[in-house]
């Protein structure tokens, strides 16, 4: 039997970036796809690195016959503002892209006979809340309240997840033989991620972390969203560790296929606030930009997380406050010096 590997696709991303660095010191052999080449850093941890794209059908057919491919990673994904500028291309990207994929692991766990376990990150753009009030309002928003997205992305997002439960519970549920279930899909919906090491590219939460870097590189930051924006945000250590966490869960454990999870929810103006403790000479100001600000606008303030906390123990180290004082002053301090 050829050994079982992991598959990441988007590999190169934030998340990726994270993920592989700690599979890594598991011993699994981890297969990537991206359509960039890995960090040297990244490549050396990586038994096998394919370069290319998730929608060529060709390529996934290649890797599929050599490789025996017992748990996936799709993180490959055009975030939020980006997806808005060319919503057909996210369209592609984001949904072809992960019906393809869902279609590997659907032959993968057909040809050597075990389920293949397929972990997605989906996102707080999942939801769609109608205006401010109703936001302020909610309280900690469930996983099927306030399903209606208003981006490309989070439609992306929200019906993938969709997909990957019809693959789980539902394919071919017309079909002589039993074939739902050999993809064993699970679905982290993300609060926007803040990594100490990466900078995101496209995503309409990237205020954060942009702050944060501008500071620690001496550059002034001028924000796009007003001082009071709320929304859930996560250091990418517990980004990663759920991810891991959830794959590991015993598949009788979960009620579910999609999961809340959160950590913090600070203002703009109170990261501004840990930012400025950080680095006292920085130059904040706040230019808003009406339109970014009606998308994280109609994301919530808040999220229900106790799903994940007790069908899969989801339990994140990093509270608002060490997260910054722990994690993201001292590594990116780090990088930067
Ligand atoms: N961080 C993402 C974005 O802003 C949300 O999933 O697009």
């Amino acid at each position: 039997m050829r050994k079982p590997v992991i598959f990441i696709t988007g590999a190169g991303g934030e998340i990726g970036h994270g993920l592989i660095t700690r599979l890594a010191s598991s011993g699994r052999p981890i297969v990537t796809l991206d359509l960039a080449p890995l960090d040297a850093s990244l490549a050396k941890l990586v038994q096998r690195e394919f370069l290319g794209s998730i929608l060529d059908a060709g390529l996934l057919e290649r890797i599929l016959s050599e490789f025996e491919v017992d748990l996936v990673f799709h993180l490959a994904a055009l975030l939020s503002a980006r997806s808005e500028f060319t919503p057909m291309r996210a369209h592609e990207v984001n949904v072809e892209g992960t019906l393809t994929l869902l279609e590997f692991a659907q032959k993968e766990a057909e040809s050597h006979g075990r389920p293949v376990k397929f972990l997605y990150p989906s996102s707080i753009a999942a939801y769609g809340l109608p205006n401010l009030a109703t936001k302020q309002a909610a309280g900690l928003v469930r996983e099927d309240d306030f399903n209606h997205p208003t981006t490309m992305y989070g439609a992306n997002k929200l019906y993938c997840e969709m997909l990957g439960r019809y693959y789980a519970r539902h394919y071919k549920q017309l079909a002589a033989e039993h074939l739902s279930g050999k993809v064993d899909f699970r679905s982290v919906r993300f609060p926007g991620l803040i990594s100490a090491v990466t900078m995101p590219s496209g995503g309409t939460s990237d205020y954060a972390p942009e702050m944060i870097h501008a500071a620690a590189r001496g550059e002034s930051y001028a924000c796009f969203v007003r001082p009071d924006t709320q929304i859930p945000l996560m250091v990418m250590p517990d980004g990663v560790e759920a991810l891991i966490r959830l794959a590991e869960a015993p598949q009788e454990s979960l009620t579910r296929t999609a999961y809340n999870v959160a950590a913090f929810n600070p203002t703009a103006a109170e990261i501004e606030r840990v930012v400025r403790a950080a680095f006292p000479t920085v130059a904040i100001t706040y230019v808003n930009d009406r339109k970014r600000q009606g998308i994280v606008d109609s994301w919530p303030a808040a999220v229900d997380d106790s799903a994940a906390r007790r069908d899969w123990g989801f339990a994140p180290q990093y509270d608002f406050e060490r997260g910054f004082s722990e994690y993201l002053i001292p590594t990116i301090r780090q990088q930067y010096q």
